[in-house]
Order: structure tokens, then sequence, then C-alpha cells
């Protein structure tokens, strides 16, 4: 697929994996909108970006409330007349054994990571069906997904579903042109993840990945480019993980 003039909604796009993502799009000729519930970070991207004259606009929402994720898609559509991509990027984390992890903090994480899948492809894919175009849809999982860590327990359920949910829609959509493909990063140095933050474990989590260093969000974005452009590929997984699970 060529990205030159598709519509592209990026959630989480105000930083790390997302900003690097709305940037690759809009260096191929995408039309972006960045969506984040960060006001101040995302607004931050949006000038950043429309600095080399791209065409990026910022929607605030929170990707864990369906009538949000609605009213961004209908804010893009307004703005841009369509949907062609969205990359159902934001997530967040909660560490702590689980004998002692409150059902709160448990759901916040799924509805942020599991649910706002489920909201951002929906809604999505009305709009695909609308336009009979087809489309693609890429969920930002996680090597969490595929493997454990102690402390990562509600991460871990949320990135397991989401591995499973992109090959459940894979197959309900392909016949309409909407593939459906997610990308699982090893550990990236973004905001939380970097040797200023993490100190020691920093370096515990380099030597996790065979290739002795973190990844970047602008590799993460690489592979993203990839599953959007290629038209044969739907359904995956593709880990982008310096070898971690290997
Ligand atoms: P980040 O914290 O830089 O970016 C996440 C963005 O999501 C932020 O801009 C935040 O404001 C936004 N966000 C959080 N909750 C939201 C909500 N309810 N509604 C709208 N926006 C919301 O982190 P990063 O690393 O770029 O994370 C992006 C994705 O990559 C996440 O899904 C994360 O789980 C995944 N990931 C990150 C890894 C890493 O080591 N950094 C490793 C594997 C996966």
């Amino acid at each position: 697929m060529e990205l030159a003039g598709k519509v592209a909604i990026v959630t989480g796009g105000a930083s790390g994996i997302g900003f690097a993502t709305a940037k690759a799009f809009l260096e191929k000729g995408a039309k972006v909108v960045i969506g984040d519930y960060n006001e101040e970070g995302g607004q931050q991207a949006e000038q950043q970006l429309k600095e080399s004259g791209a065409d990026v606009t910022f929607v605030n929402v929170d990707v864990s409330k369906e009538e949000s994720v609605e009213q961004m898609v209908a804010a893009t559509v307004k703005r841009f007349g369509r949907v062609d991509i969205i990359v159902n990027n934001a997530g967040i984390g909660v560490l702590g054994v689980t004998h002692e992890l409150t059902y709160e903090d448990y759901h916040k994480v799924i509805a942020v990571n599991q649910d706002g899948v489920f909201f951002g492809a929906k809604h999505a894919i009305i709009n695909m069906l609308e336009h009979g175009d087809g489309g693609v849809i890429i969920n930002t999982s996680s090597i969490l997904g595929s493997v454990g860590e102690g402390g990562a327990f509600a991460y871990n359920a949320s990135k397991g579903a989401v591995n499973l949910m992109t090959k459940s829609l894979a197959l309900q959509y392909a016949e309409h042109k909407i593939r459906v493909n997610a990308v699982a990063p090893g550990y990236v140095e973004t905001g939380m993840v970097s040797k200023e933050a993490l100190g020691d474990f920093y370096d515990a989590l380099v030597d996790k990945h065979p290739v002795g260093r973190l990844g970047q969000p602008e590799e993460i974005a690489h592979a993203i480019v990839f599953l959007v452009e290629n038209e044969f590929v739907t359904g995956t997984t593709i880990m982008v993980d310096g070898g971690y699970t290997t």
C-alpha cells in the first residue's frame, strides 16, 4: 500500500513509539491524526511535526472510553474525509506483585491496552466499511504478549489478548480488504525506559536483549510502516525485540 495521501490515526502519538510512527507516516506523505490524552504533549507533537509542513493534527482522546474513540474517528473523518489506517498504540503498565494488585489498577491497564484496541479497531472498521476501500489496523503489542514477566500480570494479560484480537480481526475482515497486524517491541528507549529513569535495572534489561542494547522508537515505526505497506501480511504479530524472545 502506498502511504502517500492516506489518512492515518496514531493513538499514543504524543510521545515515544507513537510519535516516531506519526513522523514516519508523514515523511511518506500520509495525513496523520495524533490521538492522545496528554493535551500538552499532543499539542507540542503537532507543532513539532507541522514545522516540516506536514498535514497533521492532534485530537484529545482517552482510548479506554468508547465514546471518546468514536469522537476521535469522527473528528478524523471531518478533517480528512476518511480513515485508511489506525495504529492502536496508546498503552500503560502497572508493576507490582499480583496479590497486592487492586482491581482498579488491574482494570486500568486492561481498559487502555485491551479495550483501547477494541474501540480503535471497531470505529475505524465502521468507516473503512463505509468507504469500501479497505484499510490497515496495526496494534502495538509487546514481547510481554508472548512471554511472562513476574510483576507485569495485567500488562501480560492485555498484550496477550492484543495478539489474538489481531488474528480474530484479520480473519473477520480480510474479505473487506482490511488487514490487521501487530508489532511486538522489546524494550524501547522512551521516557520511562532510559538509563536515567531505571539505573541498574536498565543494564539488566539490556542483558536480556542478545543484540546488546535496547530498541529505538524509530525501529518500531519502521516495522509498522512495513506492516502497512506489505499487502500480503495479515494476522501476524511481528517481533522487533533484539532477540529477546528468541
Ligand atoms: P509512551 O509512554 O512514550 O507513549 C504512550 C502514549 O500513550 C503517551 O503519549 C500517553 O499519553 C498515551 N496514552 C496513555 N494512555 C492513554 C489513553 N488512555 N488514551 C490516550 N492516550 C494514552 O510509551 P511507548 O513506549 O511509546 O509506548 C507505546 C506502546 O508501545 C504501548 O502500547 C506500550 O505498551 C508498547 N510497548 C512499549 C515498550 C517500551 O519498552 N517502551 C515495549 C513494548 C511495548
